[in-house]
């Protein structure tokens, strides 16, 4: 341990020895048995059984903050701070790998916290919040229990020559300052509910934020499952079919932009985008020189190579997570004036996420080129949209995704001139 970190622990216990000693001759008298060891007991079970949130932000926001709100309002800035110190010890972390000086330094840290919060608050109520509901001072409280704490495990950090750690002070709070909003609305339900109700519905609310966070970290886990579905799915298509690589990547790249202009929900523009990365799935089941082959195909292969859009949508289709929006890999070779493939469906009966695909389909295949055909420039992609439009594509799909072609989105796409005209004489040999 260095100089340095030893002098600073050296002060953090110091102080709170010293703020220990203060606050108890000012306050020790005043003592609600009850309150107190009610909320010792709540907020030393949210910290032993369960972290709120800690899946989804990926930081560790406890309960701590939301259930010392009401310690601010019930209880004095001693007991506050007595119940933030104590409530806090974990017994996973703390008593299992127990090193003294970690031990002190988080209880001094809790404690030093707390107190200065329930003292801010108990300055602040009788300007702010006299005869209302405590809105602006637990709101100050918070700020300043979250200010001190920060602060000190931040200071600690960078002096235990972490080099992981390292981030500025700025960075380190803007960080955390989520959970404190998070924090702070909590706090005010859980109070809510103590000041106007009972101590029954205060528990009960902490236990419906607890299924709460189960239900959000359950969806958080199947968003998980699908995306490496599709991520798996990415890879078998990419092997199969060498010359295409990467392009339902690209495409879904695409489909990003203009699923963006098309003021979609989001849950729906994410779908689509899914989807759109792994649109040709069915192409697994295609033989292998059909895919590969670089002569002009038969009309029996075409034909082949048409139905991996039936593949495809017959492959997922019993994948509940997927099944969603899956008529886009089904449809995406359908044309606006219904002499597309497979039913040849027409207009707006195309699903809009299969309409937005086939745009960005063909963007690729008009980026990139085919063995039997060149790419094209970017001046005549945007003639050939414009040309397409109310043929190939949706009217207003080709409009926008000429707008976002001439506002340069793919402009790192598109191969120079020179780039075209040596693929165009490999081509003609
Ligand atoms: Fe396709
Ligand atoms: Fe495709």
């Amino acid at each position: 341990m260095s100089k340095k970190l030893k002098a600073y622990l050296t002060i953090i216990y110091l102080a709170c020895f010293s703020v220990l000693v203060i606050l108890s001759i000012n306050y020790s008298y005043k003592i609600d048995f009850f309150d107190i060891t009610f909320l010792l007991i709540v907020t030393f079970v949210m910290n032993n059984y369960s972290i709120f949130f800690n899946y989804i932000t990926e930081i560790k926001t406890s309960m701590t903050l939301p259930v010392l709100l009401s310690a601010f309002y019930f209880v004095n800035p001693l007991w506050a701070g007595i119940i933030a110190a104590v409530g806090t010890i974990t017994f996973k972390e703390e008593i299992k790998y127990f090193v003294w000086y970690k031990f002190l330094f988080n209880r001094a840290v809790f404690f030093l916290a707390s107190s200065a919060g329930a003292l801010i608050f108990n300055l602040t109520t009788p300007v702010l919040d006299s005869n209302s509901f405590p809105i602006m001072s637990t709101l100050f409280a918070s700020i300043i229990y979250f200010i001190v704490n920060n602060f000190l495990v931040y200071v600690v950090i960078n002096l235990a020559d972490n080099d992981v750690n390292q981030m500025s002070l700025l960075s380190y709070f803007r960080e955390l300052s989520k959970n404190l909003i998070t924090s702070y609305f909590l706090g005010l339900v859980l109070l809510a509910s103590y000041m106007y109700f009972s101590k029954v519905l205060f528990v009960l609310v902490i236990i419906l934020l607890f299924i709460i966070k189960d239900f959000f970290y359950s969806r958080l886990q199947q968003m998980n499952s699908y995306t490496q579905i599709i991520e798996s799915f990415l890879k078998v298509i990419d092997s199969k079919d060498h010359y295409t690589e990467g392009h339902c990547e690209r495409v879904a790249n695409y489909t990003y932009h203009l699923c963006n202009e098309m003021n979609l929900s989001r849950a729906k523009s994410e779908k689509i985008i899914s989807i759109a990365k792994i649109h040709d799935i069915g192409k697994i089941y295609v033989d292998d020189d059909i895919l590969r082959s670089s002569d002009k195909l038969s009309e029996q292969e075409y034909k082949e190579i048409k139905r991996h859009t039936e593949y495809g949508y017959q492959l997922l289709k019993d994948i509940d997570l997927i099944n969603d929006e899956l008529d886009i890999i089904l449809y995406h070779h359908e044309r606006w004036d219904g002499r597309g493939y497979p039913e040849g469906l027409k207009g707006e009966k195309i699903p809009v996420g299969a309409r937005i695909l086939t745009a960005c389909d063909s963007l690729d295949v008009m980026i990139t080129g085919r063995t039997y055909k060149p790419p094209m420039t970017k001046e005549e992609i945007i003639a050939e949209f414009k040309k397409c439009s109310g043929g190939q594509f949706d009217p207003e799909i080709a409009r926008k995704m000429i707008q976002l072609i001439k506002d340069g989105y793919f402009d790192d796409k598109f191969k120079s001139e020179e780039k075209i005209r040596e693929l165009e004489l490999s081509l003609e040999y």
